[in-house]
């Protein structure tokens, strides 16, 4: 018989995000949570990224039907899968690398493998765990590729990073089989949302100054006429009944295209956060954010 390479603990009904990433929601989330209409049917998530809001969601039991994340970061999904399907490997695999979590030389060594033939040909639990593995070791959990779609972020010099929360790792996975997961741009979730369904999305955040923007989640930009892209399937899930929600940076281009004119029944509101990836310290402060939703925030929470 296999034996197990480590205890499978009690569940715990908490999961949280266990990649970071630029834009993480982590502290929108209270906003974000006061604006969730009290009942829906499915949730959908086209921008997931870390999956902050989803995680939260998820662990107060506001998920009864499922739905779908989404990303158009085609690894990013593929790793969601593999936590979902093959989370003992995976795990096991992670524990192996801990040892190395201080190890420069063999950051750059397991960040080459996408240099090298047979990448490709690599099982999907190699895979995970060394997009995990980097992510936790490289300078600020940055996803960036190069121009030939090679992994780049330098490694991070961090003392100890965290490779994998075990006991978090399966609540993740537990979350993640009540949801499809699919690859794509998000204007796929017109095909599937329905009136009643719940959608949120998370963009890459308008920049707030022309050399500001930070888009390499992809290796393809998200500029402003993404950003209209973005409104127009907004407006279009809104006529259609589903309960839309959307969290941007506060600039003139975002107040123009969620304002209550541009979008009937809109509800547009500013929060403040503190933006979590600058390369500049010195720009960590707060800012304004903006979070639109399609329904009246006050009346969808009456709902008993
Ligand atoms: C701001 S991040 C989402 C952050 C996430 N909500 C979190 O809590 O970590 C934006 C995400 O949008 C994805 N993205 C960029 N362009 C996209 C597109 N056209 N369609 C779908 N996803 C896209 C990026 O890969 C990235 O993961």
């Amino acid at each position: 018989m296999r034996r197990r390479p480590h205890a499978i603990p009690e569940p715990l009904v908490s999961a949280r995000p266990f990649l970071k990433w630029a834009g993480g929601k982590g502290q929108l989330l209270p906003e974000l949570t006061r604006r969730t209409p009290a009942r829906f049917l499915r949730y959908h998530e086209p921008f997931m990224g870390g999956g902050a809001f989803f995680f939260s969601l998820w662990s107060s039991g506001r998920l009864r039907h499922g739905g779908v994340l989404s990303d158009y970061n085609r690894d990013l999904i593929a790793c969601y899968q593999t936590v979902r399907d093959h989370a003992e490997d995976l795990i096991a695999k992670l524990l192996e690398y801990k040892a190395h979590a201080n190890d420069r030389e063999y950051f750059y060594e397991v960040r080459s493998w996408d240099r090298q033939s047979g990448f490709e040909q690599r099982s999907q639990v190699d895979l995970a765990a060394r997009m995990i593995f980097l992510n936790r070791t490289c300078y600020n959990g940055l996803y960036r590729l190069n121009k030939k779609g090679k992994f780049n972020a330098p490694f991070g010099y961090y003392k100890k990073p965290l490779i994998v929360d075990v006991e978090n790792m399966y609540e993740v996975s537990r979350a993640l089989k009540s949801v499809d997961l699919r690859h794509g741009d998000f204007a796929d979730v017109l095909t599937y949302a329905e009136p009643g369904d719940f959608v949120y999305f998370d963009p890459p955040y308008a920049p707030l100054s022309p050399t500001a923007s930070f888009t390499h989640y992809t290796g393809r930009g998200f500029g402003e006429d993404q950003q209209h892209r973005l409104a127009g399937v907004f407006r279009q899930l809104a006529e259609r009944g589903c309960y839309v929600m959307l969290s941007n940076s506060y600039t003139n281009l975002t107040r123009e295209i969620y304002s209550s004119d541009a979008i009937s029944g809109l509800s547009a509101q500013t929060v403040r956060a503190s933006r979590k990836i600058n390369c500049d310290g010195a720009k960590r402060g707060f800012i304004d954010e903006l979070i639109a939703c399609s329904y009246d925030v006050d009346r969808e929470l009456a709902v008993t």
